[in-house]
Protein backbone atom coordinates (compact mmCIF):
# COMPACT_ATOMS: atom_id res chain seq x y z
CA UNK A 1 0.00 0.00 0.00
CA UNK A 2 1.06 3.20 -1.01
CA UNK A 3 0.87 6.31 1.60
CA UNK A 4 -1.36 7.84 -0.48
CA UNK A 5 -3.53 4.51 -0.32
CA UNK A 6 -3.37 4.91 3.44
CA UNK A 7 -4.36 8.32 3.41
CA UNK A 8 -7.61 7.74 1.33
CA UNK A 9 -8.37 4.88 3.11
CA UNK A 10 -7.87 6.26 6.47
CA UNK A 11 -10.41 8.97 5.23
CA UNK A 12 -13.13 6.17 4.41
CA UNK A 13 -12.60 4.43 7.57
CA UNK A 14 -13.10 7.68 9.58
CA UNK A 15 -16.58 8.19 7.92
CA UNK A 16 -17.66 4.77 8.73
CA UNK A 17 -16.38 5.30 12.02
CA UNK A 18 -18.29 8.60 12.48
CA UNK A 19 -21.64 6.99 11.07
CA UNK A 20 -21.49 4.36 13.37
CA UNK A 21 -21.91 6.06 16.03
CA UNK A 22 -25.07 7.20 14.73
CA UNK A 23 -26.21 3.83 13.58
CA UNK A 24 -30.31 3.50 14.97
CA UNK A 25 -30.40 7.19 15.46
CA UNK A 26 -31.31 7.37 11.51
CA UNK A 27 -32.60 5.17 9.55
CA UNK A 28 -31.05 6.77 6.24
CA UNK A 29 -27.42 6.33 8.32
CA UNK A 30 -28.46 2.30 8.87
CA UNK A 31 -29.16 1.88 4.92
CA UNK A 32 -26.01 3.43 4.50
CA UNK A 33 -24.13 1.32 6.81
CA UNK A 34 -25.80 -2.11 5.94
CA UNK A 35 -24.29 -1.12 2.23
CA UNK A 36 -21.09 -0.50 3.42
CA UNK A 37 -20.98 -3.67 4.92
CA UNK A 38 -21.40 -5.57 1.91
CA UNK A 39 -18.21 -3.92 0.06
CA UNK A 40 -15.13 -5.48 0.05
CA UNK A 41 -12.85 -2.46 1.55
CA UNK A 42 -10.02 -4.96 2.21
CA UNK A 43 -6.11 -3.39 1.45
CA UNK A 44 -5.77 -5.39 -2.04
CA UNK A 45 -8.98 -3.64 -3.36
CA UNK A 46 -8.22 -0.16 -3.06
CA UNK A 47 -7.44 1.56 -6.46
CA UNK A 48 -4.33 3.69 -7.30
CA UNK A 49 -5.14 6.73 -9.50
CA UNK A 50 -3.16 10.25 -10.21
CA UNK A 51 -4.79 12.69 -7.74
CA UNK A 52 -6.55 15.55 -10.05
CA UNK A 53 -6.77 19.05 -8.27
CA UNK A 54 -9.39 21.52 -8.57
CA UNK A 55 -9.33 25.51 -9.02
CA UNK A 56 -11.74 25.30 -6.02
CA UNK A 57 -8.60 24.43 -3.87
CA UNK A 58 -7.96 28.17 -1.74
CA UNK A 59 -12.13 27.26 -1.05
CA UNK A 60 -12.06 23.83 -0.38
CA UNK A 61 -9.25 24.48 2.19
CA UNK A 62 -11.03 26.83 3.84
CA UNK A 63 -14.46 24.32 4.05
CA UNK A 64 -12.09 21.82 5.22
CA UNK A 65 -10.27 24.26 8.11
CA UNK A 66 -13.66 25.43 9.25
CA UNK A 67 -14.66 21.98 10.22
CA UNK A 68 -14.98 22.52 13.92
CA UNK A 69 -17.38 20.04 15.65
CA UNK A 70 -15.12 18.11 17.80
CA UNK A 71 -16.96 14.68 16.53
CA UNK A 72 -15.86 15.45 13.07
CA UNK A 73 -11.89 16.02 14.01
CA UNK A 74 -10.67 12.67 13.06
CA UNK A 75 -12.82 13.03 9.35
CA UNK A 76 -11.49 17.12 9.20
CA UNK A 77 -8.37 15.94 9.92
CA UNK A 78 -7.98 12.66 7.00
CA UNK A 79 -8.97 14.89 5.06
CA UNK A 80 -6.86 17.84 5.14
CA UNK A 81 -4.51 15.32 4.75
CA UNK A 82 -5.63 13.53 1.87
CA UNK A 83 -6.96 16.31 0.02
CA UNK A 84 -4.30 16.66 -2.66
CA UNK A 85 -4.47 12.95 -3.24
CA UNK A 86 -8.06 12.79 -4.71
CA UNK A 87 -9.59 13.29 -7.72
CA UNK A 88 -11.68 16.39 -7.37
CA UNK A 89 -14.00 17.34 -10.07
CA UNK A 90 -17.02 19.24 -10.96
CA UNK A 91 -20.29 18.68 -12.04
CA UNK A 92 -20.45 19.92 -15.96
CA UNK A 93 -24.20 19.08 -16.56
CA UNK A 94 -22.91 15.03 -15.23
CA UNK A 95 -25.76 14.99 -13.15
CA UNK A 96 -28.27 17.16 -14.66
CA UNK A 97 -29.75 17.33 -18.52
CA UNK A 98 -27.34 19.79 -20.39
CA UNK A 99 -30.84 22.80 -20.47
CA UNK A 100 -31.37 22.68 -16.72
CA UNK A 101 -31.78 25.84 -15.24
CA UNK A 102 -29.32 25.35 -11.97
CA UNK A 103 -28.30 28.78 -11.32
CA UNK A 104 -25.16 30.67 -11.27
CA UNK A 105 -24.35 29.71 -8.07
CA UNK A 106 -24.12 26.18 -8.35
CA UNK A 107 -22.35 26.75 -12.36
CA UNK A 108 -19.64 29.03 -10.24
CA UNK A 109 -18.77 26.79 -7.59
CA UNK A 110 -19.49 22.63 -7.06
CA UNK A 111 -16.77 20.16 -6.32
CA UNK A 112 -17.24 16.59 -5.60
CA UNK A 113 -14.69 13.41 -5.17
CA UNK A 114 -15.87 9.75 -5.14
CA UNK A 115 -14.22 7.82 -2.62
CA UNK A 116 -16.25 4.66 -3.28
CA UNK A 117 -17.63 4.55 -6.29
CA UNK A 118 -17.82 3.21 -9.86
CA UNK A 119 -15.38 5.83 -10.59
CA UNK A 120 -13.98 6.06 -7.23
CA UNK A 121 -10.44 7.05 -6.28
CA UNK A 122 -10.69 4.79 -2.74
CA UNK A 123 -12.17 1.80 -3.84
CA UNK A 124 -14.49 0.61 -7.32
CA UNK A 125 -18.34 -0.01 -6.76
CA UNK A 126 -20.71 -0.16 -9.34
CA UNK A 127 -23.64 0.69 -8.00
CA UNK A 128 -22.54 2.43 -4.30
CA UNK A 129 -21.19 5.67 -3.95
CA UNK A 130 -19.80 7.54 -1.21
CA UNK A 131 -17.65 11.02 -1.51
CA UNK A 132 -17.10 14.91 -0.46
CA UNK A 133 -19.39 17.10 -2.05
CA UNK A 134 -18.60 21.17 -1.20
CA UNK A 135 -19.88 24.37 -2.34
CA UNK A 136 -19.28 27.98 -2.60
CA UNK A 137 -20.11 30.36 -0.27
CA UNK A 138 -24.27 32.03 -0.94
CA UNK A 139 -24.99 29.41 -3.31
CA UNK A 140 -28.45 27.80 -3.72
CA UNK A 141 -28.37 24.40 -4.57
CA UNK A 142 -32.06 24.58 -6.29
CA UNK A 143 -34.72 21.57 -5.65
CA UNK A 144 -33.97 18.72 -7.06
CA UNK A 145 -34.61 14.88 -6.93
CA UNK A 146 -33.14 11.38 -8.33
CA UNK A 147 -33.77 8.19 -8.26
CA UNK A 148 -30.63 7.22 -5.94
CA UNK A 149 -31.48 7.22 -2.40
CA UNK A 150 -29.28 9.77 -0.73
CA UNK A 151 -27.35 10.34 2.72
CA UNK A 152 -25.82 13.56 3.62
CA UNK A 153 -23.53 14.25 6.52
CA UNK A 154 -23.13 18.09 6.87
CA UNK A 155 -19.72 19.00 7.97
CA UNK A 156 -20.02 22.74 7.62
CA UNK A 157 -21.03 24.49 10.85
CA UNK A 158 -24.65 25.55 9.37
CA UNK A 159 -26.55 24.72 5.96
CA UNK A 160 -30.37 25.59 5.32
CA UNK A 161 -32.24 22.61 3.38
CA UNK A 162 -35.94 22.61 2.34
CA UNK A 163 -36.54 18.91 2.24
CA UNK A 164 -40.16 18.27 -0.16
CA UNK A 165 -42.24 21.32 0.87
CA UNK A 166 -41.37 21.98 3.69
CA UNK A 167 -40.30 25.44 5.24
CA UNK A 168 -35.92 26.13 4.89
CA UNK A 169 -34.55 24.69 8.11
CA UNK A 170 -31.06 24.70 9.25
CA UNK A 171 -28.88 21.84 10.57
CA UNK A 172 -25.83 21.54 12.29
CA UNK A 173 -22.64 20.27 11.51
CA UNK A 174 -22.71 16.62 12.36
CA UNK A 175 -25.83 16.45 11.24
CA UNK A 176 -27.40 13.78 8.92
CA UNK A 177 -30.00 14.45 6.01
CA UNK A 178 -31.82 11.57 4.34
CA UNK A 179 -33.58 11.58 1.07
CA UNK A 180 -35.89 8.61 0.26
CA UNK A 181 -35.59 7.80 -3.55
CA UNK A 182 -37.47 10.80 -5.71
CA UNK A 183 -37.65 13.07 -2.89
CA UNK A 184 -37.07 17.10 -3.54
CA UNK A 185 -34.74 18.35 -1.81
CA UNK A 186 -32.59 22.01 -1.95
CA UNK A 187 -29.60 23.51 -0.15
CA UNK A 188 -28.56 26.66 0.59
CA UNK A 189 -25.23 28.15 1.55
CA UNK A 190 -24.54 30.67 3.71
CA UNK A 191 -21.15 33.17 4.39
CA UNK A 192 -19.24 30.13 4.34
CA UNK A 193 -18.24 27.00 1.77
CA UNK A 194 -20.85 24.15 2.38
CA UNK A 195 -18.92 20.52 2.69
CA UNK A 196 -20.32 17.08 3.18
CA UNK A 197 -19.95 13.48 3.02
CA UNK A 198 -22.83 12.66 0.45
CA UNK A 199 -23.64 8.69 -0.34
CA UNK A 200 -25.95 7.18 -3.31
CA UNK A 201 -27.14 4.17 -1.96
CA UNK A 202 -28.44 2.75 -5.37
CA UNK A 203 -29.20 3.71 -8.91
CA UNK A 204 -26.02 5.61 -8.88
CA UNK A 205 -26.45 6.32 -12.14
CA UNK A 206 -29.78 8.06 -11.83
CA UNK A 207 -30.01 11.85 -13.68
CA UNK A 208 -31.28 14.70 -11.34
CA UNK A 209 -34.42 16.44 -11.67
CA UNK A 210 -34.56 19.98 -10.90
CA UNK A 211 -38.14 20.74 -9.48
CA UNK A 212 -38.95 24.74 -10.05
CA UNK A 213 -39.91 26.47 -6.90
CA UNK A 214 -41.23 30.41 -7.04
CA UNK A 215 -38.65 31.34 -4.84
CA UNK A 216 -35.54 30.57 -6.50
CA UNK A 217 -34.79 34.42 -7.46
CA UNK A 218 -35.48 35.90 -4.12
CA UNK A 219 -33.44 33.38 -2.22
CA UNK A 220 -30.10 33.75 -4.18
CA UNK A 221 -30.78 37.50 -4.24
CA UNK A 222 -31.02 37.18 -0.34
CA UNK A 223 -27.79 34.87 -0.18
CA UNK A 224 -25.46 37.54 -1.51
CA UNK A 225 -27.09 40.22 0.14
CA UNK A 226 -27.50 39.36 3.49
CA UNK A 227 -24.86 37.81 6.73
CA UNK A 228 -24.90 34.30 8.48
CA UNK A 229 -27.25 36.20 11.21
CA UNK A 230 -29.95 37.70 9.00
CA UNK A 231 -31.59 34.25 7.99
CA UNK A 232 -33.24 33.41 11.33
CA UNK A 233 -34.63 29.83 11.44
CA UNK A 234 -34.73 26.95 13.90
CA UNK A 235 -31.50 24.81 14.28
CA UNK A 236 -32.00 21.06 13.81
FE1 LIG B 1 -29.39 15.12 -4.25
Amino acid sequence: MTDKQRRIKALIHSIITYLRADRTLNHGVDLTLDKLEKIDLSDEQLVDIAPQGTRHDKVLKQAIDEIKYSKLQEIARCMALSKDDLEWREDSDQFYPADSDVGEGYRQCNLHSVLIGPDGCGYRHPNFSMGIFMLGPRTLYRDHNHLAPELYLNLSEKSGWRLGANEWRDYKAGSVIWIPSGANHATRVYDQPFISIWCWLEKVNSICKLVHFDDWAEIEHDLTQKSNQDFKYDFQ
